[in-house]
C-alpha cells in the first residue's frame, strides 16, 4: 500500500460522501443533504487527504485561521485502510500547516474517543458546544 498525501487537492462532493461512508463516519454526518455537504467542502480551508492510486482513502478536513485556532472537522479514513497510520499521518500534516500558536481542535465521535488519547491528545472539558436547532438565550 502506497498512499500519498495531498495538501488541498480538490475533491468532488461524491468522493467525500463516499469515504464518509467507506469509513464509517458517514453515520455522524449528514451525507443525505447534498447542498449540506457541498457546503462543507466547498468552504473549509485547509483539507489534507490520503490517496492510494487515485483513490481517496482519507480525509482530514478543517476550519482555520492558521494562527490561534484549528477545528478538525471530519477525519476519516476508509475501512480497509484504517490502522495503518493514515488517520496519524493526516493529523501530523494538518498540523504542520498551522503556526507556532495554533490549537488544534476537535469533537471526538464516541467510537474514536480513546483514539484522540492515544495518540497524545489532551482531552479539554471546557469545551462547549451549541447543537444545530438550539439557540443563544435571551
Ligand atoms: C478514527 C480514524 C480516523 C483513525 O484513523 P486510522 O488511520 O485508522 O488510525 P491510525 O492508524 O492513525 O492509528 C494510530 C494509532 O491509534 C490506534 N487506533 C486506531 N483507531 C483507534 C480507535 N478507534 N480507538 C483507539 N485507538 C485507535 C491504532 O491502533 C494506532 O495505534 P499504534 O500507533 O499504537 O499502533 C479511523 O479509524 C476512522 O476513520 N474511523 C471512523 C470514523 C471516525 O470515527 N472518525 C473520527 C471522527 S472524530
Amino acid at each position: 500500500m502506497e498512499v500519498e498525501y495531498k495538501i488541498n487537492e480538490p475533491i468532488t462532493t461524491d468522493q467525500f460522501v463516499d469515504l464518509l461512508k467507506s469509513s464509517t463516519l458517514g453515520e455522524r454526518r449528514p451525507i443525505d443533504d447534498r447542498e449540506c455537504m457541498e457546503g462543507m467542502i466547498a468552504n473549509s480551508n485547509l483539507t489534507v487527504t490520503a490517496w492510494d492510486a487515485g483513490e481517496l482513502v482519507g480525509i482530514a478536513r478543517s476550519m482555520t485561521d492558521f494562527n490561534f485556532a484549528c477545528y478538525l472537522s471530519d477525519l476519516a479514513v476508509s475501512k480497509d485502510y484504517q490502522k495503518h497510520g493514515i488517520g496519524k499521518q493526516l493529523q501530523i500534516i494538518t498540523k504542520e500547516q498551522l503556526g507556532p500558536k495554533c490549537y488544534l481542535i476537535l469533537i471526538a465521535a464516541p467510537a474514536a474517543n480513546t483514539y484522540y488519547e492515544h495518540i497524545g491528545l489532551t482531552n479539554v472539558p471546557v469545551c462547549w458546544a451549541l447543537p444545530p436547532g438550539d439557540s443563544i438565550s435571551s
